[in-house]
């Protein structure tokens, strides 16, 4: 018969909140751990944390020659992506979810919740972690706690978030925070030996209660579906609060370009997963452009408000990289690479026999013997992946050396020019500038990307990714397109809009543009016309350069035609993708904002 539980729960002195000191009593009364453990994000803990790991075989340390401070996770292997499919926006009312999301009644889910939560962190610690997401005590962060048994989870969130005691003080008696309620979903019997990556195969649930911003996630302990303050808290029910309060939560990087006479803008970009996100944001100028430097803000999330000036200022929420190891190298981002060579924790990536990491991508020439991300002896010949396409690496901010000094600005910094870019073989050109802001929302919101292999075992296919957010908006898409016209209309200078496309392709299925490093050529004509200095010619979609607009010092081989090539309407393309833009407004049904369909016949007009 189970005893009944009687959590003894005792709090730190420090802890003055109260609502946070009964919800932590409620949910250890429901989840029953063994033990409550308050975190207060030293490294003293940290390193305690990633030691315990060792011992019980979730961690294994890497060679401290070759990788100082670095350890490697493997998941289990039905537990290893975000799941879109079990991601849930539990609004009151299902339209305010909108059409791109999953919904459940939150009643129902409720009562889901209560039965799986219910007993589901016996044998583990529950670790109570507190974060802030955004410099602590900055006008646009917000202060969350998560309750997680996955000890795991606890390290990772010290390395994503400003994970401190501190935080408490600021809470103080009455402070608001975000609730996030994480467990791996298995309990451990009395003596029940545990496994290196507990989760639940049967039952995953990532929810989000919009109105009461709470986030509760179940049965998973992988990066996106366990780390609350990412994609649950920073987009999902950041987006939410936005939206009440005249902000944006966007899934952008954001990077400083400084000229060399030291005139600096910042920019903002959105991309789907497999774009190069993570590139962009850390890109190394090549050799043409002497004295031009790239700092990184961010390279996954930005919360963007208006400023008293009239401006719009980015921070990154974030305090860590969680970026996708495979394709990962001293060619596509050297600066990433040289973060990651210690105080890296790796999750599902390939072993060397010496104790180093490696995925797909790092080097051309394989290694003859690994082991791979399941722990099976592997070789070039196996033909299956040594590291998961998902593989990934998590590492502090602060060793990137491209970081840019003001990062930790509370205020933020302001942002001259948002660029949306996908994967497209074909269509979108190499780069357009929207008309105005309405022009620039539409070219956000009818963004597409190709899927890749990785991801759909489809190529080819275009999936509508408005604003690369369709899996992190946390209301309807429609009524978020309308908050983008608004939040546009009320800030006196508005940042100009841009839609780039690395991916075209030529007859041959291959990439016209170079990319990587090369991709500069294009960001310097972006911030040049923020500043009123570049040339363009209007089209039917937006303002595009002609070849003599770009610098080509050093790329002397791409030729006038392969730009033509590059960046070239084709009026049958471009009828065919107007009807896409139709089935997804379509799809968005009767919230759309007029704008955007108006938007969309001036396009029509033009073409014909
Ligand atoms: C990410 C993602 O992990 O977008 O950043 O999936
Ligand atoms: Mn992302």
């Amino acid at each position: 018969m189970n005893q009944p539980y009687v959590p003894h729960i005792q709090v730190p002195d420090y802890v003055r909140n109260r609502r946070a000191i009964e919800w932590v009593a409620e949910i250890a009364a429901l989840t029953k751990p063994d033990a409550i453990h308050w975190c207060d994000g030293t490294p003293a803990e940290y390193d305690r944390l990633c030691e315990e790991m060792v011992r019980s075989g979730t961690l294994l340390r890497l060679n401290p020659e070759l990788r100082p401070g670095s350890f490697l996770a493997r998941s289990d292997p039905t537990d290893v992506a975000r799941m879109e499919d079990r991601t849930f926006i539990c609004s009151q009312q299902k339209d305010d979810a909108g059409p791109t999301n999953n919904w459940m009644a939150p009643a129902e889910m409720r009562a889901t919740l209560a039965q799986l939560f219910d007993g589901c962190m016996r044998g583990r610690t529950l670790y109570v972690v507190p974060f802030s997401m955004g410099p602590l005590g900055s006008h646009i962060a917000q202060i969350g706690i998560e309750l997680t048994d996955s000890p795991y989870v606890v390290v990772s969130m010290r390395v994503m978030t400003r994970m401190t005691a501190r935080v408490w003080e600021l809470l103080g008696a009455e402070g608001e925070f975000v609730p996030c309620v994480h467990s791996v979903g298995a309990p451990l019997a009395a003596g029940q030996k545990d496994v290196p990556w507990p989760c639940n195969r049967e039952h995953k649930y990532i929810v989000h209660f919009p109105e009461t911003r709470e986030i509760w996630s179940f049965g998973s302990g992988y990066g996106g579906n366990a780390l609350l303050g990412k994609k649950c808290f920073s987009l999902r029910i950041a987006s939410v609060m936005g939206r009440d309060q005249g902000w944006l939560a966007e899934h952008m990087l954001i990077l400083g370009l400084t000229a060399p006479n030291g005139e600096k803008t910042y920019v903002s970009a959105a991309f789907p997963s497999a774009c190069g996100k993570t590139n962009f944001a850390m890109l190394v100028p090549p050799p043409a452009f002497p004295g031009w430097t790239v700092t990184t803000i961010g390279e996954d999330i930005a919360w963007i408000k208006p400023g008293k000036d009239g401006r719009l200022y980015a921070i990154n929420p974030e305090a860590g990289l969680f970026g996708v190891a495979p394709g990962t190298s001293a060619k596509t981002n050297p600066n990433c690479l040289n973060a990651i060579r210690s105080n890296t924790i790796f999750t599902n990536v390939a072993l060397t026999p010496e104790g180093d990491v490696w995925w797909e991508g790092l080097t051309d020439v394989p290694p003859p013997h690994l082991t791979d991300w399941q722990g099976q002896p592997w070789t070039p010949e196996s033909g299956r992946k040594a590291a998961h396409p998902n593989s990934r690496f998590t590492v502090a901010a602060t060793q990137l050396a491209s970081l840019d000094p003001e990062w930790e600005n509370p205020d933020g910094v302001p942002i001259s020019a948002m660029i949306f870019g996908g994967r497209r073989s074909n269509t979108v050109p190499l780069v357009v500038e929207a008309p105005d802001w309405d022009a620039g929302v539409y070219l956000g919101a009818t963004m597409g990307s190709e899927t890749t292999a990785a991801a759909t075992g489809k190529v080819g296919v275009v999936r509508r990714d408005p604003m690369a957010m369709i899996p992190f908006v946390g209301y309807n898409m429609a009524d978020y397109f309308s908050h983008w016209l608004k939040v546009g209309r009320a800030a006196a200078h508005r940042p100009r809009v841009f839609l780039v496309n690395w991916f075209r392709t030529d007859a041959g299925g291959k990439f016209v543009w170079p990319g990587y490093g090369e991709n500069m050529r294009v960001l310097k004509w972006v911030v040049e016309r923020c500043r009123g200095r570049a040339h363009a010619a209007e089209t039917a979609i937006g303002w595009i350069p002609g070849y003599d607009d770009l610098v080509w010092t050093g790329l002397e081989r791409f030729s006038r035609e392969q730009f033509a090539s590059a960046t070239s309407l084709r009026h049958d393309e471009w009828a065919d993708e107007l009807a896409q833009h139709d089935d997804l407004f379509a799809r968005l049904g009767t919230r759309l904002p007029r704008e955007l369909v108006q938007r969309r016949e001036a396009i029509g007009r033009a073409l014909r």
